[in-house]
């Protein structure tokens, strides 16, 4: 039986959400992930300081007994935001990152920015601190096409911002193409750039081919195939400029299996099994360990974790519920459509 042990991964990008979501789904998260970096977007949002420690009193009050996870904060950038209490926030060890989403890029995204000039006072603060800033980047101009939208804010939103404010720290979320690869290779220290695990396992087909399906839905969605190897060549090269943000995004199923569902897929239960089957695939399972628990602790300034996971390669694929119960109905969880025989040995 082969097994690897790896330090304790982290997840730079999840979706936690409040309330009976929160119950059911931290746990798939705690379970295997020592910290991970928080997304704000409630409804109401996450916008301040005090928001923050609010919304992080409730992540550890729903933690399984026993569990250590560290819920690494962030804000939600709006055209109003302080940067005094940004600042303070971050003096205080509770923020970790603003988030910039751009208006009505994805769910409960309307209050994110439409005027960057707005936000230039909170940026320049940022980049004077060190606190990096995470991008949704998508454009949202009704006239690009959904699978341009990344390319399309590269060029003409994040390069512009960062030739504005070169000092500024910008970590590309959830990057979904070759452009976005390559735009984070041309740089020089102050861009890096997050990976989910269903962007390195599917491609726009699995949402489209033989039927409509709504759980392969996410944003930014699924490109060609030729962007997904770009990606997975980029995560498993070891590049310290890429590690693993999830973005497992639950949503309950009436909410995606309707006329207009929701944009989100829910990995959190497998994605340790997804991506040792992946980085195996590519020869890379020396890799894993940089890309899930090295590069990102570098990049946010923090240490790696000194605890370790273990994964053993089973003959008998794993079993994993193919729902997750909520307080607030079913969530689906991610199926890559392969079976899993790598899996993380529980303690
Ligand atoms: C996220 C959500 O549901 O909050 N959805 C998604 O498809 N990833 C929002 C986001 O990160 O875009
Ligand atoms: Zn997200």
């Amino acid at each position: 039986m082969k097994t690897l042990t790896l330090r304790r991964p982290d997840d730079w990008h999840l979706h936690l959400r409040d309330g009976d979501v929160l119950q059911a789904v931290i746990g798939d998260t705690s379970r295997h992930f020592a910290r991970a970096i928080i997304m704000p977007n409630l409804v109401p949002p996450v916008v301040t300081t005090t928001d923050a420690k609010a919304y992080r009193e409730r992540i550890l009050a729903a933690l399984p007994a026993g569990d250590r996870f560290e819920p690494l904060m962030t804000l939600y950038l709006t055209e109003h935001t302080d940067p005094d209490d940004v600042e303070e926030g971050k003096k205080s060890g509770l923020i970790s990152a603003v988030k910039l989403y751009p208006a009505g890029a994805t769910t409960n995204s309307h209050g994110g920015v439409r005027d960057f000039n707005k936000a230039m006072p909170v940026l320049e603060r940022m980049a004077k601190i060190g606190l990096p800033l995470c991008v949704h980047g998508e454009v949202t101009t009704p006239e690009v096409d959904i699978f341009d939208r990344e390319a399309v804010f590269i060029e003409t939103v994040l390069d512009p911002l960062r030739q504005r404010l070169p000092e500024l720290k910008v970590t590309m979320e959830h990057v979904t193409t070759a452009d976005g690869i390559d735009y984070i290779k041309s740089s020089k220290g102050n861009l890096a750039g997050s990976i989910t695990t269903h962007h390195l396992i599917i491609n726009r087909n699995a949402i489209l081919v033989g039927g409509i399906r709504p759980h392969y839905y996410c944003l930014p969605v699924a490109k060609r195939e030729n962007h997904r190897l770009a990606l997975r060549a980029a995560a498993t090269s070891g590049d310290a400029r890429f590690f693993l943000g999830t973005d497992s995004a639950p949503h309950v199923d009436p909410l995606k299996e309707c006329a207009c569902g929701c944009a989100g897929i829910y990995t959190s239960v497998n994605t340790m099994s997804c991506l040792a089957h992946v980085f195996e695939d590519d020869n890379a399972l020396d890799k894993l360990e940089a890309f899930t628990s090295l590069n990102g602790p570098a990049w946010y300034g923090l240490k790696p974790n000194e605890e370790t996971i273990t994964l053993e390669k089973r003959d008998e694929p794993a079993r994993f519920p193919d729902k997750r119960d909520s307080g607030a109905g079913p969530i689906t969880v991610f199926d890559p459509m392969f079976p899993l025989h790598w899996q993380v040995v529980e303690k």
